[in-house]
Order: C-alpha cells, then structure tokens, then sequence
C-alpha cells in the first residue's frame, strides 16, 4: 500500500516514519510512505507563498489554490495507481475503524495536510477530496491527523502484526464492536490486588464467557452508543 503525503512541514513524520511498527512495515515492503513538500510547487519568490488572506477579511492565512491543485495533481502522477484523495479537517468526517479498514484494501491513498484556517474552497471544489476528521476538536495541522490515519489502517495489512488475530479482536474492529475486557499478567498479587480465579482456572470455556460478560458491561457502562449501532 502506498501513501503520498501532502504537508508544509514533511520533517514533522521523521520519528514516527523511523520507530517501532511503521518502520518494520516499511522495511518489508508492506507499505511505502512518500512524502511532498507542498512549497516545492510555491510560486519561485524568495518567500515561497503558499498562502493569503481570505476574501472579505478575517482572521488567518488560507493554502492557495494555485499551489494546492497542481501540486495535488502532480503527486497523482507519480504513481500509475490512482489514489483516494483524503484532505483532513475538523469539517470532515469523523475517522473510525470501519473507515480504516475500508481504506486497508486500498492501494493508494493521499493525505492532505491543511495548516492555518484551512484551504481555499476551490481545492475541494475541484479536487473532490474525502473530507476526514479525527475528532472533534482543532489541531494546529493535518500532520498529527494523517498519522492518526496511517496508525490505524497500517496495522491492518496483512504481514503487519505478529498476530493477524489480535486486530480482529479489537475494539471497533469488524469481529468485534465491543470495548475490550481487562487483562492480567504475572505477578499474580500485587499490593493486595489480585487476579480473578477464573482466568486462572484453564476452563476456556468459563474464561470466553467471563471475558464476553465484562466486554459488554463496560461498553453499557461507557459506550452504550456501540451497542446501538448495526455490526
Ligand atoms: N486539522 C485540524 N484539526 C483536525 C481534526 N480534528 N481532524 C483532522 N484534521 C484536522
């Protein structure tokens, strides 16, 4: 799977691009991560403008669309697979694992990385992007947002995790839509507090049932909201 991202400030991925999970998939070949400075397509001023004033006033500086499109439009060009364009925005859609795993079994996705009060309206007009957001809440760019993304849908390509099970059963995910029940290590006792029996019982079969019963009594208890949805 590939991913072109589209960002004033491509040094913001370095450490999360050279850590842990992302790394290795890289390293397999199970996933490439193409990053585009959007200034490269600045007019050639000394100051490399990628952005102005909004029309009829207000605070803040808009991306251009001058900049924008033929520097989206290059990007696609880059790869003989067409991507699906995503521009991130507390405006979108919000991001959630069904949407993850919908963009897993792509081969190619753009992320538009907004700074400032947004992009010029055009940008959308013409590029007819997939509006995304992360949540309700504003950050200063896209770049955390478009990380946010590649986390949660990279992880689900095969060859990944060790265990292709364990993102089956997680929250959200498609087998299960349940928060997860708790989970215990060794030392068996700690500070007086301890393990419940039945998981050290070996009865598979009590254990399943005692891990379903406190899935769904945390989910009424904090996320009735799941329950309601279509699985
Ligand atoms: N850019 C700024 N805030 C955002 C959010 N909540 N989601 C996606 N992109 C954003």
């Amino acid at each position: 799977m590939r991913f072109d991202l589209v960002t004033l400030f491509p040094a913001i991925f370095d450490g999360y691009l050279t850590q842990s999970l992302l790394e290795k998939a890289i390293k397999k070949g199970l996933v490439e991560i193409h990053r585009h400075d959007m200034r490269d397509w600045a007019a050639d001023t000394p100051h490399r403008k990628v952005d102005d004033r909004p029309f009829g006033g207000g605070p803040g500086m808009l991306l251009q669309v001058d900049v924008t499109v033929p520097c989206v439009e290059d990007v696609e060009r880059m790869a003989q697979t067409p991507s699906r364009k995503i521009l991130l925005t507390p405006q979108g859609k919000r991001f959630d694992q069904p949407m993850a795993e919908d963009l897993a079994i792509s081969d190619r996705v753009m992320l538009l990385c907004g700074r400032y009060e947004g992009f010029d309206q055009r940008v959308i007009d013409i590029l007819e992007p997939e509006e995304v957001s992360i949540g309700d809440f504003v950050l200063n760019g896209g770049e955390v947002a478009a990380m946010t993304i590649i986390d949660g849908v990279v992880r689900l390509l095969p060859g990944v995790l060790g265990d292709e099970q364990s993102n089956w059963d997680d929250s959200f995910s498609r087998g299960n839509r349940l928060l997860e029940f708790p989970q215990y290590t060794r030392p068996r006792e700690f500070r007086g507090h301890g393990v419940p029996e039945v998981l050290l019982s070996g009865n598979h079969e009590a254990i399943a049932t005692w891990r379903s019963e406190q899935s769904l009594e945390k989910t009424e208890r904090r996320r009735a909201d799941l329950l309601d949805r279509p699985q």
